[in-house]
This record gives C-alpha cells, sequence and structure tokens, in this order.
C-alpha cells in the first residue's frame, strides 16, 4: 500500500519524506487555509520535493471553471494530480483531464455507487472518506471494502485512495482490505511505528548493553 501524507505543512513533508514514507501528497482547500500560504507556492514547493503523485484541488462547481482551474494546478509540475469532487461537472472534468493524460484524484466520495461512477470517468484515484463516514456511525472500512470488490468485479484500474484517515488501526485495517494508498496526517503515519513492547524491550536491551558495559564503535 502506498502512503500518501495529506497535509500542506512543508516541514512535516520533509520530515516523513527523510524517513522514505512519502509516496504522495494530498491536500484540500481546508488544509492549504490552513497551511496560511497561497496554493500555487506551496504546491510548488511540495512538488518539488516529492517525486510522487501531489493532489491539488479545485474550488470551482461548475466544469468551465473545473478545467480552467485544473489546467491551471497541473501547469505547477508534472506529479500534479487534479482533485476533483465527486459531483457531475467533477466528473464530467475528471474525464476531459484524464484524455489529455493528467492524473485525476476524484474527491469526497461516501459510497460505492460514486466510486463506481468515478472509475467509469477515467479517475485516477477514487478518495472515499473513512473518518467522515465514522463520525455519523457509517462504517468507513466497509466503504473500501465494497469499492475494492466493485473495482475488481471490473477490473478498473482506478487507484482507492483511502482517506480522511483518523487512526494507525485504520492504516492496516485498509491494507487488510486491499486499498491502493492511504492518504492519513503526519502524526498518524508516525504513530504506526509506536508500540508500548517496543519501548519496554528497547529500555531493557538498554539497561542491560549499560551494566555490561558493551560498546560497538
Ligand atoms: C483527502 O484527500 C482529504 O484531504 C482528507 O483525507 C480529509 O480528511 P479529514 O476528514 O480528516 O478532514
Amino acid at each position: 500500500m502506498k502512503f500518501f501524507v495529506d497535509t500542506a505543512d512543508v516541514d512535516a513533508i520533509r520530515e516523513l519524506n527523510d524517513l522514505n514514507l512519502v509516496d504522495g501528497v494530498t491536500t484540500n482547500p481546508s488544509l492549504i487555509a490552513k497551511s496560511g500560504r497561497d496554493i500555487l507556492e506551496v504546491t510548488k514547493e511540495i512538488c518539488d520535493m516529492v517525486d510522487g503523485p501531489v493532489s491539488a484541488e479545485v474550488v470551482a462547481t461548475e466544469y468551465e471553471a473545473m478545467i480552467e482551474e485544473g489546467r491551471k494546478l497541473a501547469e505547477i509540475a508534472p506529479n500534479i494530480a487534479i482533485k476533483v469532487p465527486l459531483t457531475l461537472d467533477g466528473l464530467r472534468a475528471c474525464k476531459t483531464f484524464t484524455s489529455e493524460g493528467q492524473m485525476v484524484n476524484v474527491t469526497l466520495c461516501f459510497s460505492a455507487n460514486q466510486a463506481l461512477l468515478a472509475a467509469k470517468a477515467g479517475a485516477t484515484f477514487i478518495s472515499p472518506f473513512v473518518g467522515r463516514l465514522d463520525d455519523i456511525n457509517i462504517d468507513g472500512l466497509e466503504l473500501i471494502a465494497d469499492i475494492r470488490q466493485i473495482y475488481d468485479n471490473y477490473g478498473y484500474e482506478t487507484q482507492i485512495l483511502a482517506a480522511s484517515i483518523r487512526s494507525a488501526n485504520h492504516m492496516s485495517d485498509c491494507a487488510k482490505i486491499g486499498a491502493d494508498v492511504a492518504t492519513a496526517p503526519p502524526a498518524v503515519i508516525k504513530a504506526m511505528a509506536n508500540h508500548v513492547l517496543t519501548d519496554k524491550g528497547l529500555a531493557a536491551f538498554l539497561s542491560d548493553a549499560k551494566t555490561a558495559g558493551i560498546k560497538i564503535v
């Protein structure tokens, strides 16, 4: 499973990138707003840092305006994935962009039917939001499993990009289901390394090494 980091914080991306844990980046208008930076400037900095796809989202809602914004975003770098919302206009824009060879991430997916439409529109990525479904007592992981089944039934190449990931458990659950990608905040990705028995075991090993005077270099 590929790891995308869900942030527009360049320092956080750099830290994870140095750990080789970044296969791509996703942003959205809320994350760009949180960064306090100009969308074109911060997205360019991210694209220069990361080799994989960097999703940048349009803010227009009508087809023609989405096309204009998407083309402007695509000019930033070759690794831009234009992010469009899962609306009828967004699906039409998706088809236009992918026909031109551009990567597209269709976002705000909350149902299997929406994911089916995105695949038919040739989306590179579909972003089902796990956490936001969980928030309203609908099993977000079940949606990932349903989409996996549907895409496998027909051999759709659209990659399932599990989004709105809120915990390290979500990451392993998505991997078990077979999501192609999961995008998560930096803290969630780092939390995947944590285990209380690792901490306890390491403390004991270091204590024994000190007692025995073990020196390696
Ligand atoms: C996906 O691309 C979105 O940017 C993101 O995963 C949304 O997550 P949230 O529900 O935690 O805001």
